[in-house]
């Protein structure tokens, strides 16, 4: 059955080929939402998938119903730990990060990431010490390792199985990854790294911050690395790097586009895939369809903070509700905590919201968002403008993004902010069109592309499998080091010939100089 699809599909599209045999390492939350769906059209192309998948993870668990196989691996951490770490993470960056100077900051950070070093190194122990699951890995005959490398070790898997690697991900802090790593070249005087909260057109001042920006994680990088770098050279029986490692992916497979990015140079093999997971509007539930259509002319307001957030001070839901009661619009407000008092009558909250069908929807009006990279591409899909709550992690970044091309408003400070706030940043959203002119754009912009984003992304997967990677894609910058990269070494050469060439031609001419002078010296002399 799975050879005649194979066969099927290879003859409709490419006409030649062959069918792979995918093993995906493990991820979780919304990466996983990603990646899902890329695993789902390879199956519905006749591929095998084979997911890795701890013993204790939080949120990819072993579904019978899911047509990919799934490997498990032992892991010694349980998902209570697990558990613990996520809350750790969350209260650290909702409530304690604006409490804490910048120095305390980085060094929490730093204690965080090495947290989540070891228990990512605890799962490469599961994978890499426990020779029984290698040996079925070997004897898998797998061709591509397809990675999102939140979590480490799918490079040394690549290389044991020698087989090509691809990853799959959003960004890197600062892009360290992909600068020092690939390679991709990132002139900091107008790319800004990711994080930073800047545009693309950057003051002197924005610039200097920018480029302190890039250092300062550069180094973070190389000290918080060192852990990693021990554990893969100790693996591998020789010095390597986790960044020389990571540089020897074949394709990596950015989960943005243009209509989100800021114009950059990039390489051949990097390509830009955001908002695969989109796609067209479905029914809503006949109930929510009655409250959607009761709005009106005024329209709806989507609103979401994201799925880990899902209960907030009363107080705080309490501003929150008084300003959406004073809108026009009805609300659909994905809410889990218990109902405000001060809730309108045009306002609904529910446990779960089909985000993407009312996005999709012609009443919808403005998102009021998180700025998550998945609820953002669906209202760029959906060409719906923004109200943006940022609350942790890249998502005061994506919104700068996202106002700098005016497709949103943006509020800095949820646990500041005052409900006429809420409600002039729905005014200007709603009542200016210029907010609903900017998301068409983008929308136009995200649409008008020669290949849909997930079609791209599996024409490179399939393209790693049909040609045994993709290292003619790959720049001759992984080996070369700092100084030829730059050419310091030409420079040095030339500035040294330089040097020498107007050496000569000095003392050249101060002994003609004399010369001539001496002589007409003795001439005068002589007369
Ligand atoms: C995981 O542990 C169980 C029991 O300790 C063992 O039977 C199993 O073979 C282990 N799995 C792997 C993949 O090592
Ligand atoms: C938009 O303007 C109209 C009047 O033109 C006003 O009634 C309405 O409240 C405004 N929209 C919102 C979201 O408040
Ligand atoms: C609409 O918003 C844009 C961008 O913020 C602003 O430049 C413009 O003046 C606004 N128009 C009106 C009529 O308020």
């Amino acid at each position: 059955m799975r050879l005649t699809v194979c066969f099927l599909s290879l003859l409709t599209v490419f006409g030649t080929g062959k069918c792979g045999n995918v093993l995906v390492w493990y991820t979780e939350g919304s990466h996983w939402i990603n990646l899902k769906i890329v695993l789902e059209t390879l199956i519905d192309r006749g591929h095998d998938v084979t997911v890795l998948v701890p013993d204790a993870s939080l949120f990819m668990k072993a579904d019978e119903s899911d047509r990919f196989s799934y490997q498990p691996f032992n892991v010694s951490m349980d998902a209570q730990e697990m558990r613990n770490f996520v809350d750790e993470f969350l209260h650290f960056s909702v409530f304690e990060m604006d409490q804490l100077n910048l120095l305390q900051i980085q060094i929490k950070v730093y204690e965080l990431t090495s947290k989540l070093q070891d228990m990512s190194l605890s799962y490469c122990d599961g994978i890499l010490k426990s020779p029984k699951l290698m040996d079925k890995l070997r004897n898998g005959k797998f061709d591509v390792v397809l990675s999102d490398p939140i979590y480490q070790c799918s490079e040394i898997v690549a290389e044991e199985l020698d087989i090509p690697l691809v990853y799959t991900f959003r960004f890197s802090l600062a892009h360290v990854a992909e600068r020092l790593c690939g390679q991709i070249p990132a002139p900091p005087s107008y790319v800004p790294g990711a994080m930073s909260k800047l545009t693309d057109k950057m003051s002197f001042t924005e610039r200097i911050l920018n480029m302190l920006f890039y250092l300062s994680q550069d180094a973070f990088a190389i000290v918080a690395w060192k852990k990693i770098d021990n554990y893969y050279s100790e693996y591998l029986g020789r010095p390597t790097s986790y960044c020389e490692m990571m540089g020897k992916a074949d394709i990596w497979l950015i989960r943005t586009y243009w209509d989100f990015e800021f114009p950059r140079p990039f390489l051949p093999n990097f390509k830009y895939i955001g908002g695969l997971h989109c796609t067209p509007a479905k029914p809503l539930p006949k109930d929510m369809e009655e409250f959607v259509q009761s709005s009106g002319d005024d329209g709806i307001v989507v609103f979401t903070l994201g799925s880990l957030i899902d209960k907030m001070p009363k107080e705080m839901s309490n501003r929150i509700a008084s300003a959406l009661a004073q809108i026009p619009q009805k609300v659909l407000w994905r809410y889990g905590g218990e109902k405000p008092d001060t809730l309108g009558e045009n306002t609904r909250t529910y446990k779960w919201i089909p985000q993407n069908d009312l996005l999709g929807h012609p009443k919808t009006r403005a998102f009021i968002t998180h700025g998550g990279t998945n609820g953002i591409y669906e209202a760029i899909y959906h060409a719906v403008p923004m109200l943006g709550i940022p609350m942790f992690g890249d998502q005061p970044d994506n919104l700068a993004h996202m106002k700098a091309k005016g497709a949103a408003v943006v509020i800095d400070n949820i646990k500041t902010m005052q409900p006429q706030e809420l409600v002039d940043g729905l005014n200007a959203v709603i009542n200016n069109s210029s907010y609903k002119e900017n998301a068409m754009r983008l929308s136009r912009i995200h649409h008008d592309r020669p290949m849909k984003p997930l079609d791209e992304a599996v024409f490179w997967i399939e393209f790693v499998v049909r040609n045994k990677g993709a290292k003619h894609l790959r720049v001759e910058a992984h080996n070369l080091t700092w100084y030829q990269y730059h050419c310091l070494d030409v420079f040095a050469f030339l500035f040294t010939i330089l040097t020498a060439v107007l050496y000569v031609f000095f003392k050249l001419s101060k002994l003609f100089i004399m010369r001539c002078c001496f002589r007409s010296k003795q001439k005068s002399k002589k007369e």
